[in-house]
């Protein structure tokens, strides 16, 4: 069980105190799909990362399966089994497709076979990309699946998804949602998915509307859809207005 208690993150600039989040608190159960949606700019990445450890709270209080890691390094957390992928993945000069994978495994070895099924779960074939590096020649959408092939791979007991469905084909995204369809159906891991897409929303247990640094809203996803398609607007006021007035 993952438990956020009270979390709040804050940055200087310019003289002023930047509040990105406020007092967030929240819970989520063993093998539940959780989705984080809301508009660009609400704190969703920031409060992944918060999770993963790359971002330090300022305040409040991180528990995993009741141990408390709001100190931990992101080594220690990945050891005990949280793992995020990035929005805008990192990208790894000299290191092969099926380094990574392997790497992420924690095998010594990850046989051919076993690459391919990750790979496919992405909509990648293994004999295109085994070889190739992690490196600027990869595409964006083909680096944005090699890294979901990754937490695919570390077998993680909770994966943080940021945004996977970013830069992401039709085809290989219908394959995506499969994939997460069945990790949530096997309850093999607890997953903490970033989306704008109404078909990762409509997967959830439950979808958390984050905006302006707080959980604005929460609920099933029939209960949150219709409230997210009528709110598209977000805060801007001239906006809104210019927009009703058309
Ligand atoms: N270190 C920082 N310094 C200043 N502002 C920051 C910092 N980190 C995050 N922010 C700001 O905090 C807000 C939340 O950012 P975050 O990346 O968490 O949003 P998001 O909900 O993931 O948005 P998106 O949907 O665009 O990915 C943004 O306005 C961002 O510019
Ligand atoms: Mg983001």
């Amino acid at each position: 069980m993952l438990e956020l208690k009270h979390i709040s993150y804050s940055v200087r600039e310019a003289d002023e105190t930047l509040g990105i989040l406020k007092d967030i608190s929240l819970t989520v159960d063993d093998h539940k799909l959780v989705v984080f949606t809301g508009p660009n700019g609400g704190g969703k990445t920031t409060l992944a990362k918060i999770i993963m450890g790359l971002v330090t709270p300022t305040e409040g209080q991180i528990l995993w399966n009741g141990q408390d890691v709001t100190h931990m390094t992101i080594t220690e957390r990945a050891k005990l089994g949280i793992s995020y992928g990035f929005q805008q993945p990192p990208r790894f000069k000299g290191i092969t497709v099926r380094d990574l994978l392997t790497i992420a495994s924690g095998d010594e070895k990850l046989s051919k076979d076993k690459c391919c099924q990750y790979l496919t779960k992405v909509g990648l074939c293994a004999n295109d990309y085994l070889d190739r590096e992690v490196d600027v020649s990869l595409s964006g959408g083909e680096v944005k699946r090699i890294e979901i092939a990754s937490i695919l791979a570390r077998n993680a007991d909770l994966m943080i998804f940021d945004e996977p469905e970013a830069g992401i084909d039709l085809w290989s995204f219908a394959r995506l949602t499969e994939t997460f369809e069945q990790i949530h159906s096997q309850g093999s891991a607890t997953m903490i998915i970033i989306s704008h897409q109404e078909r990762i929303i409509s997967l959830a247990d439950e979808v958390i509307v984050v905006g302006d640094g707080t959980l604005r809203h929460r609920g099933t996803p029939k209960e949150i859809l219709p409230r997210i398609l009528t709110d598209t607007l977000g805060g801007c006021p001239v906006l809104n207005k210019e927009v009703h007035a058309l």
